[in-house]
């Protein structure tokens, strides 16, 4: 794992965006994983501005979001599809036939998981995955659990989850308790991993994701098994590192 400390989150998510720009720079054609919540906020930001100065083009780039909830729809303000367009898409000029999020209202929902796996097999594979990180070291939405699922599926959030997200809903009443999740083996299928973390309510699942065991207890600890990662931390998520 490389490892990437900034000062704060302004700074990682310059990084972050420069790091994104140079895939996309590189290869204009790439399949960009993406996540949503609030630390790829300043991220998105920074890569909007480069997009209006002229430094990067997305028009050929393809985009694969790691989960979504369920049941929601696409226009729901608290959708991940309505965030990534209000937040990236619509500042953009990636391709609207070029973005892929997994469709929250989708019947069967077995149907949905495997086609969005085709899909994303049929793109190439993702080149570059952005993740973030939850309290609970949960990475897409595959939370802790004896037992971990390959490949995009239904998964129940867990409590702290629900709790945590609420913030974003008028009330915890109305958080989904279930959300469809690329798998932790559709993730480290990921040719290059970014993964991003700011504050001190992070760093306990730093910690684990960089120095604990490899357990499903903490599902980013299996990024330690991939050749290409890349943890980009502001000083306050990288605390507790020895
Ligand atoms: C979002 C996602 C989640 C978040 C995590 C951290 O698409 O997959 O794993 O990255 O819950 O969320 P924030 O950034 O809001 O702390």
């Amino acid at each position: 794992m490389r490892i990437i400390i900034g000062e704060n989150y302004d700074e990682i998510s310059k990084k972050a965006a420069l790091i994104v720009a140079a895939q996309v720079i590189l290869q204009p054609d790439c399949v960009l994983g993406l996540a949503t919540g609030s630390t790829p906020l300043g991220l998105y930001r920074e890569l909007i501005a480069m997009y209006q100065r002229g430094e990067v083009d997305f028009s050929k780039v393809t985009t694969f979001n790691l989960d979504e909830y369920y049941p929601i729809t696409p226009d729901h303000p608290q959708s991940y599809h309505y965030f990534m367009y209000q937040n990236l898409f619509n500042h953009i000029n990636v391709q609207p036939e070029n973005i892929h999020l997994p469709n929250g209202t989708a019947e069967p929902v077995e149907a949905e998981c495997s086609n969005y796996e085709r899909m994303i097999a049929a793109a190439g594979g993702i080149d570059l995955q952005v993740l973030g990180i939850g309290v609970n070291g949960h990475i897409g939405f595959n939370e802790p659990n004896p037992y971990l699922h390959a490949r995009t599926h239904l998964t129940d959030l867990k409590e702290e989850t629900i709790k945590v997200n609420s913030r974003f809903f008028q009330s915890e009443a109305e958080v989904p308790r279930q959300a469809l999740t690329m798998g932790i083996g559709t993730i480290l299928k990921a040719r290059r991993i970014l993964l991003l973390a700011s504050g001190e309510n992070k760093a306990q699942a730093i910690k684990k994701t960089v120095q604990g065991l490899v357990t499903t207890e903490c599902p980013a600890s299996f990024l330690q098994t991939h050749p290409d990662v890349t943890l980009l931390l502001d000083r306050e998520a990288a605390a507790l590192l020895g």
